[in-house]
């Protein structure tokens, strides 16, 4: 695929659903009694390979007309055993989050995915988990093709997470529905909440206790009858990061883009834009079943570079390679600190901006975790083909680097975009990009 240079962007649009919530609300659906009507699913193959494993474990969804997904749940403690191995393809939310629930399940499960899932730790959630009575049979270092044996006597526990991630937090929280008492996931730097805000709503008892050193607490008791509710996903934020940058960077551009989920746990990227002087407001900020939305409206205009700060990057840890590439458009030197976690990712995201970033003629560095980009405060060069490492999110980023680059960018393959936004190249070019697979 490839990108060429595109006159302004202009339009009004709405971003997918978000892929973190659908996971949840699938899940969570599936865990509650009674039918959860989901609207706004994301529809890509990360939450439909989670879709496909709720059905196996003996949830029923069905798909009604306007794109609403009625889940029919089994109840905390529930889950059947399923007759096959079940495949999450490149999902890392699926598969950690379904590993948590399934490790109070009286059930053996196997799970496996794609090349990149395969490749990534999974001893993050099964060491904890073991802890609560589950057992598990992995590869080396933990890692998938991975069999579950559900505790039969499960133990609730209280962990404190070693590394800042969702996903062990939301794993083990889901693994205490189904323990007798309190669980308790305690976090040093915050990360998104979407599982405690959507227990919350369909009925679990959630404490959150902060401290003054910024310590979260968070407790689920267990064995709570969780009951259906209907739940509206918002725009994808991560989503909607890639036309919010490349309505900055591509001169001219003024784009709306409505509906757009701003939970402050999500919010990092649009915090630093705003920093590196980025024309970007917040119109009709609401609540949309818990969770704070708004039309996000998006102008052109010259961006400096900034310091990053590492407690900040949880907040927008699926944000980095995009920010790299506004980084590369900016006035002087953007330095992203505390970015390990991006070496875990879809693909080593720390060497992939970095590559990408060199070859489109940016200058660049990694020094220990983290980033530095030199801006000139022009566009780059471009003309490179730029490899995605099979990760959606490189795939993205670069395209959109593309946009205003001096030469088109390629990259060697977009066909991971589908994991996670297949609407990508169809929005932007609705808006006046030029992305495809012919010559731009
Ligand atoms: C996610 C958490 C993050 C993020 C991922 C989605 C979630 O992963 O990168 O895309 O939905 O909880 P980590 O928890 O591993 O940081």
């Amino acid at each position: 695929m490839q990108s060429g240079t595109a006159p302004p962007l202009h339009g009004t649009t709405r971003v997918p659903g978000d892929k973190s919530i659908s996971h949840r609300a699938l899940i969570l659906g599936a865990l509650a009694v009674g039918e959860t009507k989901i609207t706004n699913l994301l529809t890509a193959d990360d939450v439909m390979r989670t879709l496909a494993a709720v059905e196996a474990l003996g949830a029923r969804v069905t798909r009604h007309p306007g794109g609403v997904f009625a889940v029919d749940g089994v109840g905390v403690g529930g889950m059947a055993e399923p007759a096959d191995v079940l495949d999450l393809g490149n999902s890392g939310t699926g598969s950690r989050l379904l590993i948590g629930a399934l490790a109070t399940q009286p059930v053996t499960a196997q799970l496996t995915g794609d090349a990149s899932l395969r490749s990534r730790p999974m001893a993050r959630v099964t060491v904890p988990l073991e802890e609560m009575g589950a057992r598990f049979v992995a590869r080396a270092g933990g890692r998938l093709p991975l069999t579950v044996i559900g505790a039969d006597e499960p133990a609730p526990m209280t962990y404190r997470l070693p590394v800042a991630s969702a996903q062990v937090k939301s794993a083990i929280l889901l693994a205490g529905l189904n323990a007798p008492g309190r669980t308790t996931v305690i976090e040093a730097k915050r990360t998104r909440d979407h599982t405690e805000l959507m227990l919350r709503h369909f009925g679990a008892e959630v404490r959150v206790e902060d401290s003054n050193e910024g310590v979260r607490a968070v407790t689920v008791t267990g064995e709570p009858e969780l009951r259906a509710r209907p739940v509206f996903v918002p725009g994808d934020p991560s989503s909607a990061a890639f036309l919010a940058v490349a309505a900055l960077i591509v001169p001219g551009s003024e784009v709306t883009i409505e509906g757009v989920g701003v939970n402050p746990l999500r919010a990092g990227l649009y915090d630093t834009l705003a920093e590196m002087g980025a024309d970007i407001s917040f119109a009709n900020r609401r609540e949309e079943a818990g969770e704070p939305v708004c039309d996000m409206v998006v102008r052109a205009g010259e961006l400096s570079g900034i310091d990053v700060p590492a407690e900040r990057a949880p907040s927008m840890i699926d944000e980095f390679p995009i920010l790299a590439v506004a980084a590369a458009y900016a006035r002087g030197r953007t330095r992203m600190n505390g970015l390990a976690e991006l070496r875990v990712k879809e693909s080593d995201r720390l060497a992939a901006i970095a590559d990408g970033l060199a070859a489109c003629g940016a200058k660049v560095a990694v020094e220990g975790d983290d980033l530095i980009v030199e801006g000139t405060g022009r566009a780059p060069a471009g003309g490179a083909l730029v490899r995605a490492r099979d990760d959606h999110r490189i795939a993205m980023a670069f395209l959109v680097l593309g946009l205003a680059a001096k030469v088109p960018v390629a990259i060697d393959d977009g066909r991971m975009i589908a994991t996670s936004f297949p609407e990508f190249a169809g929005l932007m070019n609705a808006l006046g990009a030029k992305i495809g697979d012919a010559a731009a």
